[in-house]
């Protein structure tokens, strides 16, 4: 159709390689319903200014209807000549109402159609994403509040650092999600602009009513500059964006609840639905699920650079390069919906082994407790110095080969003389969590009031 389209300048035929390097009907037929959205709105758009007699208007927009029928019953056949999807869905009005759908393009452009269509999509999916990710935090948040009372050791440089609460651990999984999520209404409500009537770069010569347009495509405003309008994809790098920091959080959470799994932690048990097993090892049952999840991170992410490769150096307006926009859209769409659905899966599905979290509660990881327990004794104790006076305790304790909280009270003495005998009190690690009572730490007071703002803030996201 290319050829036959622009059948007045052209002379011979393309290259059929060059044919197929050009074409995108392969995959932007994804936009199908959506450009025949944008071609409904813009027919009764054109019968306002006067130029599309009603009768012609309604022609068109039965026969638009009739291919978005065909499309959705899968009965459409994309023909080889189709070079993308504007062209397909105008060569099947034609062959449908005849040389009336001729008409519908008067004014527009690809250029203005298809930014408006891919907004049109994105806008669709981002909802969907939307609710996948809510459902996501909701499942940690829901979890966290069930097991509040697990208690395991925290990690910094992946080294026992200080007892937390296992629902600390889910939920600070779940408040980075919250920052996606706010931060793809964000971008959802930035994108929300009208591009269409902006035509090839220039503007629309037939007084379109763009009012019109933006109302029945439910944009929440209209685009100012049309050379903007046709050029901008700023709206896929942002989405892009949104996408490969929320890759980045699942594929650290991924990460953990690998580590986790494995036989020497064995905090978490992952539900079968999840795992694989190996071809060779019969006893083998791998994370494969969370091995995705981070691995789709670095796709993710090469989808963003990819596009902002392709935009640096573009000059203003329209150019072919732009067509590489969709692949990346739409790969990172379904990247998103398997790779949310699927961690939500994993989440609610694993098992926590409690008894190896209290296993691995080491009491050195209360060497910090200690340390505070001497500043609390001594008005004048410095923490630098506790600091100092408990190491000496923990490389004591190391030196005797025993654990520090089996160090006699005259060894602690040896060190400082504060040290007495309610000393012992320190090695609790349900006291040790209970010190955590400011905003945002691992008391049990304190993750019951994130759960509370968590449950509040999914109300409003
Ligand atoms: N298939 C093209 C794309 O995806 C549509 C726009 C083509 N416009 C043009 N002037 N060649 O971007």
């Amino acid at each position: 159709i290319g050829d036959k389209m622009m059948a007045g300048r052209f002379v011979g035929s393309r290259d059929p390689v060059m044919e197929m390097l050009s074409a995108s009907i392969t995959y932007d037929q994804r936009l199908a319903e959506v450009d025949i959205q944008g071609s409904i709105a813009y027919a009764k758009a054109l019968e306002k200014t006067g130029i599309l007699p009603k009768s012609e208007m309604e022609k068109i927009l039965s026969g638009l209807e009739k291919i978005s029928e065909e499309w959705s019953k899968g009965a459409f056949v994309v023909k080889h000549t189709d070079e993308d999807i504007h062209t397909a869905n105008e060569r099947r009005l034609k062959e449908l109402i005849g040389d009336i759908a001729g008409k519908l393009h008067t004014g527009r452009s690809r250029n203005d159609q298809v930014v408006t269509d891919l907004k049109l999509f994105m806008r669709n999916s981002i909802s969907v994403i939307s609710n996948h990710l809510l459902q996501l935090i909701k499942t940690l948040v829901e979890r966290a509040a069930i097991e509040i009372d697990v208690i395991l050791p925290g990690y910094t440089h992946l080294q026992k650092a200080q007892p937390i609460r296992w629902s600390q651990f889910l939920l600070s999984h779940a408040v980075a999600l919250t920052r996606d999520s706010e931060r793809l209404g964000d971008m959802k409500r930035r994108m929300n602009v009208l591009p269409l009537g902006s035509g090839a770069l220039a503007g629309n010569p037939l007084e379109i009513d763009r009012e019109l347009l933006r109302s029945e495509l439910d944009f929440a405003s209209i685009s100012l500059n049309s050379m903007d309008a046709v050029s901008e994809r700023d709206f896929v790098v942002e989405f892009l964006s949104f996408a490969t920091l929320l890759m980045i959080h699942l594929s650290k959470m991924a990460e953990d609840l690998i580590i986790y799994s494995t036989s020497e932690f064995g905090f978490v048990t992952l539900s079968d639905t999840y795992c694989t097993g190996s071809s060779l090892m019969p006893q083998k049952k791998n994370p494969d699920s969370l091995e995705l999840i981070r691995s789709k991170a670095g796709r993710v992410f090469g989808r963003l650079a990819s596009i902002l490769m392709v935009l640096k150096g573009l000059p203003s307006t329209y150019n072919k390069d732009l067509q590489e926009d969709k692949e990346a859209v739409f790969d990172v769409v379904d990247t998103l919906n398997a790779v949310l659905q699927v961690a939500t899966g994993v989440i609610s599905t694993l098992q926590i082994n409690k008894e190896n979290m209290e296993r691995a509660l080491s009491p050195e990881i209360l060497s910090s407790d200690l340390a505070l327990y001497l500043v609390h004794k001594g008005v004048s104790m410095p923490f630098r110095q506790a600091h100092i006076d408990t190491g000496k305790a923990v490389h004591l304790a190391e030196t005797k080969g025993i654990p520090i909280n089996n160090l006699s009270l005259d060894d602690l003495k040896s060190i400082s003389p504060l040290f007495g005998s309610d000393v012992s009190q320190v090695f609790n690690f349900f006291n040790s969590v209970e010190q955590y009572t400011a905003m945002g730490g691992t008391a049990k007071s304190s993750v019951g009031a994130q759960i509370d703002h968590l449950r509040e803030l999914l109300k409003r996201l």
